[in-house]
């Protein structure tokens, strides 16, 4: 059985102030809630006070990005040995990641083989456009970006590795996808997965649904057999809502 996994990725939001304020009263939130792995995604500025306030709980920490790279010339970039000191996950591949700043399959494939060597666990984010969602595509582009982003990696840090499926139509829009379509494309992945690694692996591998999640629909999407948490960004910036979903995670599983 796969714990469930719920990140919230508060992408360029909070101040290093307002991340403290966040995160006490998401700490009181979330301190009762058992059996999911929860993990907030502040900016890199906001890591060195959260991962002060979150020592000794048991919310995780984890980063938005980071270069492939260990040091180096690589003005404005984060190394996994900077992160590794703070936080114990990364999110590679974001949608935004790809479309503003010209993240491709092949560097998403670097940054993780960088994550395996620092032990970082990566949650990496695949998902089609509207256009290719339209044009019947989804299979396609999300089996192709599994491919390409996991390459190299090895069954046994596979197993450790988050997959993110998040519609680049459904991020931020309010307009999610429904619970049977993603977890289709779930199943999609998991097929992927087992082809790369084995059928023991790709069932360890916990693959989360991300765009538009709320408390209202996160439960819909926790009771597909191949959706085992979410990743959350509007909704994980506020506390009853960020909550809210997490719980359903817990009640969805029965656990
Ligand atoms: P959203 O973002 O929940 O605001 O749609 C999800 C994401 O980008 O990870």
């Amino acid at each position: 059985m796969r714990t469930m996994f719920v990140a919230g990725n508060w992408k360029m939001n909070k101040t290093i102030a307002e991340t403290r304020e966040l995160l006490s009263a998401l700490k009181a939130g979330l301190n009762d809630l058992q059996g999911v792995e929860r993990v907030v995604c502040p900016p890199f500025v906001s890591l060195a006070a959260a991962h002060e306030l979150l020592a000794g709980t048991n919310i995780g920490l984890g980063a938005q990005n980071m270069h492939w790279e260990e040091k180096g010339a690589f003005t404005g970039e984060v190394s996994s040995g900077m992160l590794k000191e703070l936080c114990g996950y990364v999110i590679l591949g974001h949608s935004e990641r790809r479309t503003y700043f010209g993240e491709t399959d092949e560097t998403v494939n670097k940054k993780l083989l960088a994550a395996q060597k620092a032990g970082l666990i990566p949650i990496v984010c695949v998902g089609e456009t509207l256009a290719q969602y339209e044009a019947g595509q989804t299979a396609e582009v999300v089996s192709s970006q599994t491919r390409a982003g996991l390459q190299g990696v090895s069954a046994e840090f596979a197993s450790q590795i988050v997959v993110a499926y998040e519609p680049v139509w459904a991020i931020g829009t309010g307009k999610a996808s429904s619970a049977e379509n993603a977890q289709g494309v779930h199943a999609v992945i998991r097929q992927v997965l087992t082809e790369l690694f084995g059928a023991e692996t790709a069932q360890a591998i916990r693959i989360l649904y991300g765009g538009s999640v709320t408390a209202t629909n996160a439960a819909e999407f926790f009771s597909q057999p191949d959706i085992d948490g979410a990743l959350v960004g509007g909704a994980s910036l506020k506390v009853d809502d960020f909550v809210g979903i997490v719980s359903q995670s817990q009640i969805a599983k029965g656990e």
